[in-house]
């Protein structure tokens, strides 16, 4: 008997491996991590190959904490990273150069030229996003035009390009030998290729970009079969039913199915995804339109999402390049050892700004320095930067919207941080709830497979499976939450024009 879905989650920093039994509850855990590649400021890459061999080593690690094998599992999913793009030849099974992950700006010449005389706005009616270095066509672009001899072999038809859920699944059902050259329209969302009306490719934007659309993977709904697991490998036979990119996972892990309800998961970035139904709602205060999900030939539901470049990365970045403290969760101790900020704000601008500003040309600043501000300060300032960046997405969300949302779902590392969370709630003024699975990326993916081969019903079994941990409610005095928010808004002017 199949008692059991694996979800794998592809992700920035590792990859995942997770079993879930009937209820949603995590069985067992493989996790590996991969190396963070920077050959140049502001250039982010992935080795595919080292996140292949791990995908299978922690699909192994998760069957064996189990206790279980294949025959055990009745559907697997797929969630990933977004955005981050893999060339590779369909013949040696090969990338051509390593993934260009969504945080890289090497495309911003690119990008620049593209837009043209038209600006950054070009071709945002038909695939909903602005055009910026975070979104996969441009990296493309950057590989076809700077590898020697990929754009011949392109047009030949040798090079396969796609993010690192197709990547992933055309390993997992055979590579070389039939594999499937497939992506879901979530994924698909985020390329700036895709029409979000029709579902397909654009020829002319892919045409404007030189990429062959023969290189482009076929899109499918999340949550259908797309193929077997490839023939003795360690899921062999076992059907592959779901693939949503991960914040598009976690909205759908987290049963946000009613239009109007909203996530928010702190990973490496921040990201908040409201449910706009089967409308598509085009933004009026940077955020982006994306699929939501699409289960098989049901229509497609939308989002609007409020992306946050950095956020769980700039804990890692206090760890690993200052050496502030040797295991993230410790900022929250640190940062409890004083009452507030002491004056300084961190404005984590790594990758430019993102939602709601879109400025390539930021570049991370620290301000309000005194001889005051200690460390302690200063891990304060970076866990409320995340509760700031997360203020500025959800004010434009509930512009957007005409709504205003009464709380927020949120998920992911940083909100076992209850200092995080409670300044969270303090500067929305809205109450935060966490529910009992906080993996609801991995969830999310797991139900988009089991739907798919009718181990779950559908959308209500996701909603009766959810289940709430803990809620923080707003507890500040509002003179106090406007002070502090407009001297994040003055920090964030002073970050802006630094890249020319
Ligand atoms: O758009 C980027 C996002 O999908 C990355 O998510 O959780 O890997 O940081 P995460």
């Amino acid at each position: 008997m199949a008692d059991y879905v694996l979800a794998i989650d592809q992700g920035t920093t590792s990859s995942r491996a997770i079993v879930f039994d009937h209820g949603g509850t995590i069985v067992a855990v493989g996790q590996l991590e991969h190396d963070q590649i920077f050959p140049k400021a502001g250039w982010v890459e992935h080795n595919p190959e080292q996140i292949w061999n791990n995908i299978r080593e922690v699909v192994g690690i998760a069957l064996t904490r189990a206790n279980i094998t294949k025959d055990d599992l009745a559907a697997v999913g797929i969630t990933n990273q977004r955005e981050t793009a893999v060339v590779w030849d369909k013949t040696t099974g090969k990338p051509v150069y390593n993934a260009i992950v969504w945080q890289d700006t090497r495309t911003q010449k690119i990008v620049d030229q593209l837009g043209g005389s038209e600006g950054a706005d070009k071709y945002k009616a038909k695939v909903g996003l602005p055009l910026a270095t975070y979104f996969s066509g441009p990296k493309v672009k950057w590989i076809l035009d700077n590898v020697e001899g990929a754009r011949d072999a392109a047009e030949k038809g040798d090079l396969l390009f796609g993010n690192t859920d197709t990547w992933t699944l055309w390993n997992l059902t055979g590579g070389v030998d039939g594999g499937v050259h497939v992506t879901d329209v979530t994924n698909a969302s985020r390329t700036m290729l895709m029409d979000l009306d029709t579902l397909q490719w654009d020829e002319s934007i892919a045409s404007d970009m030189g990429i062959p659309l023969s290189m482009l993977p076929e899109i499918r709904s999340s949550s259908e079969v797309y193929g077997n697991g490839r023939k003795h490998g360690m899921l062999d036979g076992v059907p592959i039913a779901g693939i949503l990119g991960d914040q598009q996972a976690a909205t759908f892990g987290q049963a946000c199915f009613e239009v109007g309800t909203a996530k928010n998961t702190y990973g490496t970035g921040n990201f908040m995804l409201l449910n706009t139904g089967t409308e598509k709602v085009p933004s009026k205060n940077g955020l982006l339109t994306t699929v939501c999900y699409k289960i098989g030939d049901q229509a497609p539901v939308y989002a609007l999402e409020g992306s946050i470049a950095v956020t769980g990365s700039l804990v890692q970045w206090l760890r690993d390049n200052l050496g502030m403290f040797t295991d993230a969760p410790d900022i929250e101790w640190l940062a409890h050892k004083v009452d507030d900020n002491g004056g300084a704000y961190f404005v984590p601008a790594f990758s430019g700004l993102f939602a709601p500003y879109w400025r390539p040309d930021a570049r991370g600043a620290l301000v309000g320095l005194t001889r005051y501000v200690n460390r302690n300060h200063i891990a304060r300032a970076a866990l409320e930067a995340t509760a700031f960046q997360t203020r500025e997405v959800l004010d434009a969300m509930n512009a957007d919207s005409g709504v205003d949302l009464t709380e927020l779902k949120v998920d992911g590392g940083m909100t076992a941080n209850d200092l995080l969370m409670q300044f969270q709630a303090d500067q929305l003024g809205v109450p935060v709830v966490r529910p009992k699975v906080a993996e609801t990326t991995a969830l999310g993916a797991a139900y988009a497979a089991g739907i798919a081969v009718g181990f779950w019903s559908g959308e209500q079994d996701v909603i009766d499976n959810w289940a709430e941990d803990k809620r923080w409610t707003p507890d500040v005095d509002q003179g106090e939450r406007e002070r502090l928010y407009r001297n994040w808004k003055k920090a964030v002017s002073k970050t802006l024009d630094w890249v020319d």
